[in-house]
């Protein structure tokens, strides 16, 4: 099984964490399914960017990002290469490491 290694964030998850996956998962639900409460503003459905991760290792073995998810992601706070919505990121058979940005767009705090 695939495992998920997510890197601290100072909220939602301040040790890190080490999740097991399964192949078919969203990044979002086996994260959410682990009490790490990433927002998720829609409900899932790809119309809204507070489920932005960054993707540090394991980018290329999860589906491939559609057009409606790129165009989501252009409006996400710390846009990167490897940035996806974990609702639309499908895991496969890798292990990925994952980093939750510091910041959604419905919680911008400038003063941190
Ligand atoms: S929860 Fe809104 S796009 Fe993922």
């Amino acid at each position: 099984m695939p495992q998920i290694i997510v890197l601290p964030h100072p909220e939602l998850c301040p040790d890190g964490a080490v999740l097991e996956a399964k192949k078919g998962q969203s990044v979002l639900d086996v994260a959410l399914a682990n009490d790490i409460d990433v927002e998720h503003a829609c409900e899932k459905v790809c119309a809204c960017t507070t489920c932005h991760i960054i993707v540090r290792e394991g980018f290329d073995s999860l589906s491939e990002s559609d057009e409606l998810e790129d165009d989501m992601l252009d409006k996400a706070w710390g846009l990167e290469m490897e940035s996806r919505l974990g609702c639309q990121a499908i895991i496969q058979d890798e292990d990925l490491v994952v980093e939750i940005p510091k910041y959604s767009l419905n919680h911008a705090k400038e003063n941190n």
